[in-house]
């Protein structure tokens, strides 16, 4: 196991108004693994995620990248560390302005990687043909607008646009969410592919817990703020830990009470 991880969190703290959404969080993910979070509707696993891209600024704590600090950073070096991440929205999050061919290769426009900037229209469509293949699509698929594909192959879109510039770091925000077992399964499939491939560092958050198995080396579980539990994912469904258990189990009876969101 190498000393540095790729990303490691310490007491990380995000309040919106009077409501605490991140209290203290301490994560470590090692290069080249999968860490899968779970959690409640509402935690902040969202929030977390977009604290590390930069979406969102942290009231307190420390977000480094290959040992380097996200928040204390030059915005150059910034850039250049966020600029390693490739990341699937919840819901997908395409522009519907923009052509299916176009949406996979904003990223790469936007971050001036790969020359796209340099590329032909032609060879930015042959491209994102490329990309297209990848996630199962056919390249024809380029030409058509976001409204017309299905959730899934929006889903597969959105991954197509999060692997496009071959990121060392991949987010997944629910990625099956929405989608059929099967389809589930097979954007799964995707995932391992990708991040074996290439040789990425990945964070999932999913309710799934199929997913989360095939998907994860480590898991932790967010919980009123805080990384409640830790461990391997594939002991996420006899984690031995009461709201894990719960969680992973569906159990309407437990430690975690029903609450009125706010
Ligand atoms: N920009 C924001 N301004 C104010 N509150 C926010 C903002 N973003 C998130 N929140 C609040 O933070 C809490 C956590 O939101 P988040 O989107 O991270 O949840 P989540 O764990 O991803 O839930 P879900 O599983 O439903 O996607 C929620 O109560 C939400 O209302
Ligand atoms: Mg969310």
């Amino acid at each position: 196991m190498s000393a540095l991880p790729k990303i490691r969190i310490r007491g990380l703290t995000k309040s919106f108004g009077s409501k605490t959404v991140l209290d203290g969080i301490d994560l470590d993910v090692e290069a080249g693994t999968s860490f899968v979070v779970i959690g409640g509707s509402g935690s902040g696993k969202s929030v977390l995620l977009r604290c590390i891209l930069g979406l969102i600024t942290p009231d307190s704590g420390t977000i480094e990248i290959d040992g380097e600090n996200v928040l204390t950073a030059t915005p150059a070096r910034r850039i250049a560390l966020i600029e390693q991440i490739g990341m699937l929205f919840q819901n997908a999050a395409l522009f519907d302005s923009m052509s299916v061919a176009d949406n996979i290769m904003f990223g790469l426009r936007a971050k001036g990687r790969g020359k796209a900037h340099r590329l032909t229209k032609a060879q930015a469509r042959e491209q994102a043909g490329d990309i297209l293949k990848q996630v199962g699509l056919d390249p024809t698929v380029g030409a058509l607008a976001p409204s017309e594909l299905s959730g899934g192959m929006q889903k597969r879109v959105g991954l197509a646009r999060a692997i496009a510039g071959t990121p060392n770091i991949l987010f997944f925000d629910e990625p099956t969410t929405g989608l059929d077992p099967i389809m589930g399964a097979v954007i799964d499939g995707l995932i391992v592919d990708c991040v074996k491939r290439l040789g990425s560092t990945a964070i999932a958050i999913t309710h799934d817990m199929a997913s989360a198995q095939r998907i994860g080396d480590q898991a932790a579980m967010l919980y009123h703020g805080k990384l409640v539990w830790k461990g391997l994912a594939s002991e996420l469904m006899n984690s031995g830990n009461a709201m894990v258990d719960q969680f992973t189990h569906g159990r309407k009876d437990g430690p975690i009470g029903m609450e009125l969101r706010k």
